[in-house]
């Protein structure tokens, strides 16, 4: 995964969507490289990290030396709390139909938040009022249709709970495990770039990996 095609304007529209594929270990590896260059590129000053709960995306040093207005939204307070204080912090649901702020941004990204909505279409459009014009929302999210998500699915809580302690050991404090519902979560396909066009999103970019980046923009 790399920058930002440069062919993107900040207020030029683009046609047709660029779709990649790549490894999603670059993904994991090299998303908040490239939401920086975003934030650097289109000279983002307000940005928010939706269900950044307890580990927001960017690092408090990169937030201080780039003067951002970094906010976490989160649904929880037990997950907002458990991240460093020097975050703005907002407690919502963005799934909510009554969803409102006061705040617009620039900038509006997801990591691994997109697979536990219900409300998929709510999200969406709560993120589009959320953004100024021209912002852009990056999502990073498993598609259902990976072995290991699909076991998560299909495999009742309790059962994953502990499938996940065996193979992946966590500090459970700072990396809970959330209920999973994969709505929206699906690769580059037709119906799924229509799902976001409707909303009144551009589609920028969409990398397929086995996990997937889309960015959008308003
Ligand atoms: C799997 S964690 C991911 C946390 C972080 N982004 C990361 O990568 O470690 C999902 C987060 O989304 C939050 N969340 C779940 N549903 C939400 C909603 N409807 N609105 C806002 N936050 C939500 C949870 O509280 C949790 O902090």
């Amino acid at each position: 995964m790399n920058t930002l095609n440069n062919n993107t304007q900040k207020n030029h529209k683009v046609a047709t969507p660029n779709i990649h594929y790549g490894l999603s270990e670059d993904a994991w590896k090299n998303y908040d490289a490239f939401l920086k260059d975003l934030i650097d590129r289109f000279n983002s000053v307000s940005v928010c990290d939706v269900g950044g709960g307890a580990n927001p995306v960017l690092d408090s040093d990169y937030v201080t030396e780039k003067e951002l207005k970094y906010y976490i939204l989160d649904i929880s307070e037990v997950e907002l709390k458990k991240a460093p204080e020097n975050y703005h912090k907002l407690e919502a649901d963005i799934a909510a139909p009554q969803f409102t702020i006061n705040q617009k941004f620039d900038l509006v990204f997801s990591k691994m938040l997109a697979e536990h909505i219900k409300d998929a279409k709510q999200f969406h459009t709560n993120i589009w009022g959320i953004l100024n014009d021209g912002g852009f929302a990056v999502h990073f999210f498993p598609t259902l249709f990976t072995l290991p998500f699909l076991v998560n699915y299909l495999t009742p809580e309790i059962l994953t709970t502990k499938i996940l302690d065996l193979v992946s050991p966590r500090d459970k404090y700072q990396h809970g495990k959330f209920s999973a519902y994969y709505n929206w979560c699906r690769g580059p396909h037709k119906r799924q770039i229509r799902r976001f066009i409707n909303i009144g999103f551009e589609i920028v970019e969409y990398w397929g990996f086995s996990d997937i980046v889309v960015i959008t923009r308003k």
